[in-house]
């Protein structure tokens, strides 16, 4: 690979640059800084209500930072137009915690959503095109046979899966998952974390997942942030994160093994 291929290849497409948030004087982002360079994988961890949605909801424009900068695709997110933020928040999708289906739609039709959005707007697909891209789509996540049921005939792990199809549809640049485990079984749980690592793979899509399961980081991570009380208590890679001398990240590790020994 050439050296401006390189550079282009680790560029951040996602940066937090001392990043500080609070609702009513209770801060909750205090002096955040990492970045998601192009097609890696970065698992925000931490607790519940540790600040992980809002840090999600800075990347789509939907919250703004009290002090410091968010930068997506290389411009500050707050200094973007409406249009420039429609635009982000077409090249940057999100699978949200919920899975948030259409619920009167068929599966075929919630993935065909963003297709047929997006044929009205730039007279893309016809009929054929959309109907063909929603077969490979949901081959993709293993959901071919489920193509004319609704979302109420699925599990939650099927339904996880219906949204990242969709989410895929649009053909983003970046996609964002909120919790992706959540609210599932241990099996089914393994089973998302292997299709999110599958489509990493397979797109080279750049990723950012956010989850208290440590399992799931440890699977799917390239880098870890980890959030405890406001602030970045570890940020780096895997490999690192079982020498980190702070407790809070200790504590999670070994968690994580007692479960492990438990569960074999
Ligand atoms: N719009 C808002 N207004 C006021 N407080 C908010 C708002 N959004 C989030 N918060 C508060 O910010 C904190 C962090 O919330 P957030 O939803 O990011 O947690 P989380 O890490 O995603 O938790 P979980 O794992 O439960 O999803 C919480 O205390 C929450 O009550
Ligand atoms: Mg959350």
């Amino acid at each position: 690979m050439s050296e401006s291929n390189n550079t282009a290849a680790t560029a951040p497409y996602i940066e937090f640059v001392h990043v500080s948030k609070a609702f009513d004087d209770q801060p909750v982002l205090v002096d955040v800084s990492f970045e998601v360079r192009r097609g890696e994988m970065v698992v925000v961890l931490g607790r519940s209500g540790v600040g992980k949605s809002v840090t999600l909801k800075h990347i789509l424009g939907f919250l703004q930072p009290d002090e410091g900068q968010v930068f997506v695709a290389g411009k500050e997110v707050s200094r973007m137009t409406e249009r420039e933020l429609v635009d982000i928040r077409r090249r940057v999708t999100m699978v949200f915690q919920s899975g948030a289906l259409f619920d009167s739609l068929t599966v075929g039709e919630n993935v065909a959503y963003p297709l047929r959005e997006r044929a009205t707007r730039d007279l893309g697909l016809d009929e054929d095109a959309i109907q063909s891209r929603v077969d490979e789509l949901l081959a993709r996540v293993e959901l071919s046979e489920m193509k004319e049921s609704l979302p109420a005939d699925l599990s939650t792990g099927m339904k996880r899966a219906v949204a990242i199809a969709r989410a895929l549809a649009a053909e983003p640049e970046a996609i964002l998952y909120d919790e992706p485990t959540t609210m599932v079984d241990p099996l089914m749980a393994q089973t998302i974390g292997d299709l999110i690592l599958k489509l990493k793979r397979e797109t080279g899509l750049t990723s950012l997942v956010v989850t208290h399961d440590m399992r799931l980081a440890r699977k799917l991570a390239d880098r870890i942030v980890f959030l405890e009380d406001s602030r970045v208590a570890f940020y780096g890679p895997v490999s690192e994160l079982d020498s980190s001398q702070e407790p809070i990240v200790r504590d999670f590790v070994q968690l994580d093994e007692v479960s492990f020994l438990k569960r074999s």
